[in-house]
């Protein structure tokens, strides 16, 4: 059957809620770094279905993996311990920074936030939280209540659930002044995605841990979508060797099955007792499997290294044509564009590549599979430099 895409738009429109402005385009198969389109079109995907199909589309390790779990058991709940969780926890704590060693797994980033901002509350017993300017933290109650501009916006619920105090990016003299004995927690981004790939200074992020240390507040890391090898190091906090308490991580995780994780210190996981937190589905067996494939096929496939590399080509070869300069880091670019990055990202579309825009008008973003090559770069940087500034 082969439907244009414009009566699939239709289609899906008829049936979905309108909330999503979406491409023109309908993707139905993926290899690689690349999506095939229902009208016959290969794209060269440098937007990784929004910074989640890390290893890219068809990695046998994560399919075999899926595969063979699916055909084994599909699922169990957390109210029976399985091998398959014990290893996906385990391999997330040895991927993490030193001294997070516990992991409690969730289905989405959101769900991360919430719990790890609860989790925060519980310990200290205040009400209020620290968070920066730009940043994003999903659309739940919680998470929905730290995000900048989310209440002006789509907020939606009738009132905050806890006092929130904003504060500017790397503004180190607001963040001390902010971070008072009645924190309960401060949560970062420590590359801010959907700003942009603004990338928070080292000295702003080891502040939030003195600032968090001297206050007795929890630091919260949200790597949901900067973490997982996006930085080029398994997660920003090695990178910049600041460890926060909990650590939030989704997305790229399970390499496009649905899975979120808080993984967290010895004493915040300490102040946990049965029944304190939970969830369905969060910890079932496929997005286990998945999650010990991810990591394995970065460590086996030295992604780390590729990200480091291949963003060092994107950041000496792509600033052409419309682009003026690069912000972030690794395969969380943000793409500083003269015209409209709207305009950027449609010019790029045509040319068969895709790419992402951001809260910032003038910030294209790229979040492409770890697995991205220096041909994929030339194809990028010439594309660009024919569409010119
Ligand atoms: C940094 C960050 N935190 C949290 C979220 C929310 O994740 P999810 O959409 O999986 O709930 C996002 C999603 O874009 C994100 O970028």
């Amino acid at each position: 059957m082969d439907m244009s895409h414009a009566s699939m738009a239709t289609r899906e429109a008829e049936w979905s809620v309108p909330v999503y402005d979406q491409l023109p385009l309908e993707p139905v198969r993926g290899d690689g770094v690349h999506l095939e389109t229902r009208d016959g079109r290969r794209l060269l995907d440098m937007y990784g279905g929004h910074a989640v199909a890390s290893l890219g589309f068809g990695h046998p390790g994560l399919l075999a993996a899926l595969r063979t779990q699916a055909e084994t058991l599909i699922f169990q709940s957390n109210a029976v311990p399985m091998e398959v969780r014990a290893e996906a926890c385990r391999a997330l704590a040895a991927f993490a920074p030193e001294g997070l060693d516990r992991v409690f797994l969730v289905n989405s980033g959101a769900e991360a936030n919430e719990n790890a901002l609860r989790l925060a509350f519980r310990m200290t017993g205040r009400s209020r939280v620290v968070a920066v300017e730009g940043g994003f933290h999903g659309r739940t109650g919680a998470a929905a209540a730290v995000t900048w501009g989310a209440r002006g916006r789509w907020y939606g619920f009738p009132r905050m659930p806890f006092d929130v105090t904003f504060v500017a990016c790397d503004d180190v003299e607001a963040l001390d002044a902010a971070v008072s004995s009645d924190v309960a927690a401060v949560i970062v981004e420590p590359i801010q995605g959907v700003a942009g790939a603004v990338d928070l200074s080292p000295d702003f992020l080891a502040a939030a841990r003195s600032a968090c240390d001297a206050a007795g507040a929890v630091l919260i890391f949200d790597e949901v979508q900067c973490g997982m090898g996006r930085s080029g190091h398994p997660f920003v906090a090695q990178a910049i060797g600041v460890t926060p308490d909990l650590l939030t991580t989704a997305k790229g995780l399970a390499g496009g099955f649905p899975a979120g994780a808080l993984i967290m210190s010895d004493p915040v996981a300490e102040s946990l007792a049965v029944g304190d937190l939970g969830t369905t589905f969060g910890g079932g067996p496929l997005a286990c499997a998945a999650i010990s494939a991810v990591i394995r096929a970065i460590e086996a496939e030295s992604l780390l290294e590729n990200v480091r590399e291949i963003s060092a080509r994107i950041r000496t070869t792509c600033v052409v044509g419309p682009v003026e300069c690069i912000q972030g880091r690794g395969f969380l670019l943000g793409l500083r564009t003269t015209p409209s990055s709207r305009v950027v990202r449609d010019a790029l579309l045509e040319r068969d590549i895709l790419a992402g825009t951001s809260a910032d008008p003038h910030v294209l973003r790229l979040l492409p599979p770890l697995t991205l090559a220096a041909d994929h770069v030339d194809r990028l940087s010439l594309a660009l430099s024919e569409i010119g500034s």
